[in-house]
C-alpha cells in the first residue's frame, strides 16, 4: 500500500491531483474509529446539545419538559413564544415543524426564508434572507463553510455546502441597488441562519456571499477525499482541521492529531484552537478547559476585539442587529441543566505525593478513595466494590451470588480491619444483578451490581460522607498510557499488610491480546499495570476499583478489578472490566439520571 502511494507520488511529480497527494497525511486518521460512523450525534464523541439526551451511544430529541424552566423568551417561525431557546429547540427537534425565529417574544409580521439567487442551478446562488420585513443578502464578511452548511441544510441539502467562495453576478436585466448585506456568524450546528445572529451592515454588490450546496452524489471518491458520513466528500486535507467541513462533524471525530487551526482533544477529536479556554467544556475529557493561564484564548481575544470594535464604531455606525446570536442562551441553558457531584475528593494528597513505591502499592488514608467499598460475607472479606451514587454498589460478577444477597453486608470508610476508623458504616444489601452474559469460563462481562437496603423510614441510602465515583458514558474517555488508580483492602503477600486499604499508580495499556492471545476481548475488557509489574491488581480486591482522572481531576471507575496471572509480573498485566461498555447496562438498572453526569 505505502509502495504504491510512493510510485504514484513519483509518477505524477508536477500533475496537480499529485499536488492533493502529496499534502495527504493519512496518519491523522483513526481508520478503526472511523468505521463507527461517529457524527454530531455521537455522545461517545461529543457532548449533546442542552435540547438532546444521550441514549445508547446517540443524542435524540429531548421532550420540552426537560428543558431548563428558566424563561427568556423565545419567537418561533411558527409564531408561537416559547419559555426559552431550548425548548424551542426541543420541539425542532420532535417535529421539524417550527425554527428558531427571534430573540424575545413574538410579534406580528413574523416569519424567515432562505433562498439561492442567480445560480445556474437550484442548488447555488447568492444567499437571501428575509427576516420579518426585511429582505438581504447575506455579507461576504465572515462567510464560512460553516454558515455555508447552516444555508444549505436550511434549503434542504443534507450534505451541506461544497463551496462558499464561488461568486455570481447579478444578470443584465436585473436592476438591483446594493445597499447593506446581514452578516451572519454560526457555530455550525444551527438549522436556520436566524441562530447566528443577523446583523445588518453596509454593503455593495460585492460583499454578498455565495454558496453551492451538495445536491447529490455527483462527487467521486478519490484518493484525495474523504467521505463524510451524510454522502458528502471532502478533501482529505480539511480533515482533522477543527473546522466542521462536512456539516456533521464526521471529519473531525476520528484524528489522531490536528493540522493547525484545530485543538486535539484526547479522545481524539478536532475543535476550532478558539474554542481552547473559551469557558465551555467541548472536548469530552475537559482537556480544552485546563491550563488555560497564560494562554488563555478568552483574554487574548478579549483585547483584539477591543480593537476591532472601535475599528467597527468608527466605520460602521449603521450596523443593525436584526436577530441574536443565540450562542449565549445556548451556553447559559447548558449550565442549568441539572447535574450530579462524582469523582471528587475530600482531599487530593494521593496525587501530590510521591512516596516511595512499595511492592503492592502504598497505605491509602481518609477520604483518599471515598467510593471504595468492600464486601463481607460472614465473617470474611469477600471482594471491593465501588460506590456510584444512590443504593448502588458496582463489583465483578464473579465476586457474588444472586441468592445469597441476604449473607452480604457492605462496608464503607473502612481503611484497616484490626484499628477501625471513625466513619465506617455496614449496611445490608437488598439484591444482586449480575450481568446476564456473565461466563466464569472465559470471565467475559464479569460485572455485578448491588443494591443496598434502604434505611428504614427513609428513601435514601445516606452513604454520606462516602462520594460515588463517576462512571464513563463513552470509551474514548481514557487511552493507553493513562495513569489510573487501583485500590482495594487485602489479599497483599505478608501478614502484616493484609487488612489495609492499599493503592497503586498503573498505565492503561492498549490492546492486551499479545499478552493474553484469545484470552483478552477488548471490547470488554482494558488491562493495565506498571513497567516492572511492581503494582498489581491482584493485591487489591477482586471487584475493586481501577479509577482515572479527567482534565479537572475528576474521578471515574474505568476499570473493575477481574482477573489476571502471575501477579507482579510485567508479561501479565491485570485484567480489568471495562466499564464503559456497560454503561447502558448500568443506567438500564439504577436509572440513568443517577449516573449521568452531561446529555441528561
Ligand atoms: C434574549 O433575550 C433575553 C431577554 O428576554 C436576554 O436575557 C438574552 O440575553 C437575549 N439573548 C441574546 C442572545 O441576545
Ligand atoms: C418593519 O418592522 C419593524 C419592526 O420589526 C417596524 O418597526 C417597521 O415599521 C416595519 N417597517 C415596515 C415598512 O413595515
Ligand atoms: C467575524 O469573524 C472574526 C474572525 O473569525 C471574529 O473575530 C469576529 O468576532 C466575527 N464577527 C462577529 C460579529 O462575530
Ligand atoms: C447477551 O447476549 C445476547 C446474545 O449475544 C445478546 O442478544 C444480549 O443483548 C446480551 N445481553 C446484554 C445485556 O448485553
Ligand atoms: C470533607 O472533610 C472534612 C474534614 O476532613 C469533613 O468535615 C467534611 O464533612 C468532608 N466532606 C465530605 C463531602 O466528605
Ligand atoms: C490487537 O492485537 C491483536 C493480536 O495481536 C490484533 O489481531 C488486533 O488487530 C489488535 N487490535 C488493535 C486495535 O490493534
Ligand atoms: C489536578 O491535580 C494535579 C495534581 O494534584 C494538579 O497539579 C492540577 O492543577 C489539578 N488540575 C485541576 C484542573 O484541578
Amino acid at each position: 500500500m505505502k509502495l504504491i502511494h510512493c510510485l504514484l507520488l513519483l509518477l505524477c511529480v508536477g500533475l496537480s491531483f499529485c499536488k492533493t497527494l502529496s499534502l495527504i497525511q493519512q496518519d491523522l486518521l483513526d481508520e478503526k474509529c472511523l468505521k463507527e460512523k461517529y457524527t454530531h450525534q455521537s455522545c461517545e464523541k461529543v457532548f449533546c446539545q442542552p435540547w438532546e439526551r444521550c441514549v445508547e451511544g446517540s443524542c435524540i430529541c429531548k421532550l420540552p419538559y426537560q428543558c431548563p424552566k428558566a424563561v427568556m423568551s423565545v419567537c418561533s417561525t411558527t409564531g408561537k413564544t416559547y419559555n426559552n431557546y431550548c425548548q424551542l429547540k426541543s420541539h425542532e427537534c420532535l417535529s421539524q415543524k417550527t425554527k428558531f425565529l427571534t430573540n424575545g417574544t413574538c410579534h406580528s409580521q413574523g416569519q424567515f426564508d432562505l433562498s439561492l439567487k442567480f445560480g445556474d442551478t437550484e442548488s447555488e446562488g447568492l444567499v437571501e434572507v428575509q427576516l420579518g420585513n426585511t429582505t438581504a443578502f447575506i455579507c461576504k464578511k465572515n462567510w464560512s463553510i460553516t454558515e455555508a452548511n447552516v444555508a444549505c441544510l436550511y434549503r434542504g441539502f443534507k450534505g451541506g455546502a461544497v463551496d462558499y467562495k464561488k461568486t455570481f453576478n447579478f444578470p443584465d436585466d436585473v436592476d438591483v441597488k446594493i445597499t447593506d448585506c446581514l452578516e451572519a456568524n454560526c457555530r455550525g450546528l444551527e438549522t436556520t441562519l436566524a441562530e447566528c445572529g443577523l446583523t445588518k451592515r453596509k454593503a455593495n454588490s460585492k460583499d454578498l456571499a455565495g454558496v453551492v450546496c451538495h445536491a447529490q452524489e455527483t462527487d467521486l471518491l478519490n484518493d484525495g477525499s474523504f467521505p463524510c458520513v451524510n454522502g458528502k466528500y471532502i478533501p482529505l486535507e480539511q480533515t482533522c482541521d477543527g473546522i466542521n467541513d462536512c456539516g456533521d462533524q464526521s471529519d473531525e471525530l476520528c484524528c489522531k492529531g490536528c493540522r493547525s487551526g484545530g485543538f486535539h482533544c484526547k479522545s481524539g477529536v478536532c475543535i476550532p484552537k478558539e474554542y481552547q479556554c473559551n469557558g465551555e467544556m467541548d472536548c469530552i475529557k475537559g482537556d480544552d478547559e485546563v491550563n488555560c493561564e497564560g494562554l488563555g484564548h478568552s483574554e487574548v481575544q478579549d483585547s483584539e476585539v477591543q480593537g476591532t470594535r472601535n475599528f467597527e464604531h468608527a466605520g460602521q455606525e449603521q450596523a443593525e442587529i436584526l436577530s441574536a446570536n443565540m450562542d449565549e442562551d445556548r451556553k447559559l441553558l447548558k449550565s442549568l441543566l441539572p447535574q450530579i457531584s462524582c469523582g471528587v475528593r475530600n482531599n487530593t494528597h494521593v496525587t501530590h505525593v510521591r512516596r516511595k513505591r512499595i511492592v503492592g502499592g502504598q497505605i491509602a488514608t481518609e477520604g483518599d478513595f471515598p467510593w471504595q467499598v468492600t464486601i463481607k460475607e460472614g465473617e470474611k472479606i469477600h471482594c471491593g466494590g465501588v460506590y456510584i451514587g444512590g443504593c448502588w454498589i458496582l463489583t465483578a460478577a464473579h465476586c457474588v451470588r444472586k441468592n445469597v444477597a441476604h449473607r452480604y453486608l457492605v462496608w464503607t470508610g473502612v481503611l484497616d480491619w484490626i484499628r477501625f476508623n471513625p466513619g465506617i458504616a455496614v449496611q445490608r444489601v437488598n439484591r444482586v444483578i449480575i450481568h446476564e452474559n456473565y461466563s466464569g469460563s472465559t470471565y467475559q462481562n464479569d460485572i455485578a451490581l448491588i443494591e443496598l437496603q434502604k434505611h428504614p423510614n427513609k428513601a435514601t441510602c445516606e452513604l454520606a460522607p462516602t462520594t460515588p465515583a463517576c462512571v464513563s458514558w463513552s470509551q474514548y474517555l481514557f487511552n493507553p498510557g493513562d495513569k489510573c488508580f487501583v485500590s482495594g483492602l487485602g489479599r497483599n503477600k505478608g501478614p502484616r499488610n493484609l487488612f489495609r486499604l492499599r493503592w497503586g499508580e498503573v498505565k492503561l495499556i492498549g490492546n492486551c491480546s499479545k499478552y493474553y492471545s484469545n484470552r483478552f476481548f477488548e471490547k470488554e475488557m482494558i488491562c493495565a499495570g506498571t513497567d516492572d509489574g511492581s503494582i498489581d491488581a491482584c493485591k487489591g480486591d477482586s471487584g475493586g476499583p481501577l479509577v482515572c482522572m479527567n482534565s479537572n481531576n475528576v474521578s471515574y471507575v474505568w476499570g473493575i478489578v477481574s482477573w489476571g496471572e502471575n501477579c507482579g509480573n510485567p508479561e501479565f498485566p491485570g485484567v480489568y472490566t471495562k466499564v464503559s461498555n456497560y454503561f447502558d447496562w448500568i443506567s438500564f438498572h439504577v436509572g440513568r439520571r443517577l449516573i449521568s453526569q452531561y446529555n441528561v
